[in-house]
């Protein structure tokens, strides 16, 4: 069987952690040149070299999304050195938490939506023109179980995962003529190295871990792989005829009544 993803170019933001690096390391593995763009470039640089050393074609691109034109020179750097980009995959974002509506400042309401909005919609204005004229596209856009339920205190981060949604529709419904197609996935909770990172400066970091897990039907949290997976899916021709969707991937949780 041949790779999924073979000779296609991918963007992925937000590459050198987390559920990113996973969707990266899939997306490569599966035949993909991807350009792993993030802030961190250290942690970057460190992947584009684990992919190339199992010769996978890959590169690093320092990139702010909240800056449009770091964003711009980003989707040209890949354009001019792995080929036109067919897939997106907008997964960067601040995760903040614990913040309840009149604690949080004007400036941090901006920052938030600076990145986990505006970042997404200069990513998807870069590409846009570029899938068009390549005859279509696929995007993916990370939003979260946060698009659609409200956890107390965890303002304005829910705010900015609704929004993923919103856009991820309105450009589904415009760019579906061009055969590019815009998909959300949303994830439950997900153990990812910041995650851990976490729940280590608690007393019980395993309770802690335990009890989120508990709260999942399936009775634990993802691993990051098992959101790379949906990811390559949505990426890929197998979901041909998929666009506008959110695809929920929680472990249940969503479904899960709670009084
Ligand atoms: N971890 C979870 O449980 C979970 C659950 C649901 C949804 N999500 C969503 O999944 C996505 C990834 O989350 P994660 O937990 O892997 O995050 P993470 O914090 O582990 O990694 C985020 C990556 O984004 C990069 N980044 C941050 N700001 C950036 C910017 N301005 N420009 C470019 N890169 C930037 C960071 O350097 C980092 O490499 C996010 O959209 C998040 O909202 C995560």
């Amino acid at each position: 069987m041949s790779a999924r993803l073979q000779g296609k170019v991918a963007i992925v933001t937000g590459a050198s952690d987390g559920i990113g690096s996973a969707i990266a390391r899939l997306f490569a593995a599966e035949g993909a040149k991807v350009c792993v763009a993030d802030i961190d470039v250290e942690r970057g640089l460190a992947l584009v070299e684990e992919l190339r050393a199992a010769g996978q074609q890959a590169i690093f691109a320092n990139t702010d999304i909240a800056d449009e034109a770091s964003v711009n020179a980003m989707v040209e750097a890949t354009r001019e050195q792995l080929g036109s980009p067919d897939i997106l995959v907008n997964n960067a974002a601040l995760t903040p938490m614990g913040k309840s509506v009149l604690d949080v400042s004007r400036e941090q309401w901006q920052k938030n939506f600076a990145v986990n909005v505006d970042g997404m919609w200069h990513c998807c204005r870069a590409v846009l023109p570029m899938m068009q004229a390549a005859g279509g596209g696929s995007i993916i856009n990370i939003g979260s179980v946060h698009s659609f339920k409200i956890v107390p205190d965890s303002f304005p981060y829910a705010v900015t995962k609704h929004a993923v949604v919103g856009l991820t529709r309105t450009l589904a419904v415009e760019f579906g003529p061009d055969n590019i197609r815009v998909n959300a996935l949303c994830p439950g909770m997900v153990e990812t190295p910041n995650a851990f990172k976490a729940w280590e400066q608690t007393e019980d970091p395993e309770a802690i871990r335990k009890a989120i897990g508990d709260v999942h039907p399936l009775r634990r949290n993802a691993s990051t792989e098992e959101i790379a997976y949906p990811a390559l899916f949505l990426a890929s021709s197998e979901s041909s005829f998929m666009t506008g969707h959110s695809l929920v991937v929680d472990g249940g949780r969503s479904v899960l009544y709670h009084d």
